[in-house]
């Protein structure tokens, strides 16, 4: 990434301000006054430091967001807005990507890192994490839905889910529901909920392995998770 870029994403000033601390010689790559500002650096390999002070940059960032509706769980979208286009450019500069997806117009807990270890480990299909998901139901949810998703259903193209864990929470025309699931096929809980020949009218992901979404996180707000959550996404092995 270019210097100017690096220090001014990371809050030391305009590109403009950053380009006359260059000029100034108040920055250093690896012990070595750099001027131009266009020159390529890594942040999490070599040290950099502005008038001797080492400019914070972990190798690691971990944000757990509230996903709001009508954003794409993507780092790029030609044609609107990405979860990646809500986070402060201080947070951008670490070039983060969302762990697994949320459909559009889906809500809720959504896991944006750089720890490419740690999203594949979360996302193998092996490990079988468990999603909760909480969602409206325009129809009524009935035992013999539970029964039917902790066998495991089939969807539109044949295939046959592994079992889900349903928890009716409010039963009628529309029904609330909790469903908890190890697999991240395609629009998966829209689909079994398909299959039963119901349609969710609202989604809403509340949690992923041991990280559960920080309710007094408004829609489209993100906060970095603590030391503790990073710790336990780290150890987190499926039963
Ligand atoms: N299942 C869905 O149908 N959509 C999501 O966004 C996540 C799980």
């Amino acid at each position: 990434m270019r210097l100017d870029k690096l220090l001014a994403n990371l809050g030391y000033g305009s590109r403009k301000e950053v380009k006359q601390l260059l000029k100034n010689g108040a920055v250093q790559v690896e012990g070595e006054v750099i001027k131009d500002a266009k020159r390529h650096v890594d942040p999490a390999a070599q040290t950099v430091t502005l008038y001797g002070e080492q400019v914070e940059y972990k190798e690691f960032i971990y944000l757990m967001m509230n996903k709001p509706p009508g954003v794409l769980s993507a780092t790029e979208d030609p044609s609107g807005e990405t979860v990646i286009d809500l986070l402060e450019l201080e947070d951008q500069v670490y070039e983060p990507f969302p762990v697994g997806r949320l459909d559009k117009d889906t809500e809720g807990l959504l896991l944006i890192t750089n720890d490419g270890q740690l999203a594949h480990r979360l996302l193998s299909p092996k490990k079988h994490v468990p999603k909760t998901y909480f969602a409206v139901i325009d129809g009524e949810v009935t035992e013999e839905d539970i029964l039917a998703f902790g066998k495991g259903v089939i969807l539109d193209d044949g295939y046959e889910t592994k079992p889900g864990e349903l928890v009716i929470l409010k039963s009628g025309i529309r029904s609330d529901i909790e469903l908890t699931i190890t697999e991240g096929k395609f629009h998966q809980v829209k689909r079994m909920f398909e299959s039963v020949g119901k349609k969710v009218v609202y989604l809403k992901r509340i949690s992923m392995g041991p990280l559960k979404l920080d309710e007094t996180l408004e829609l489209g707000e993100y906060r970095e998770l603590t030391e503790e959550e990073v710790e336990l996404l780290k150890d987190y092995q499926v039963k």
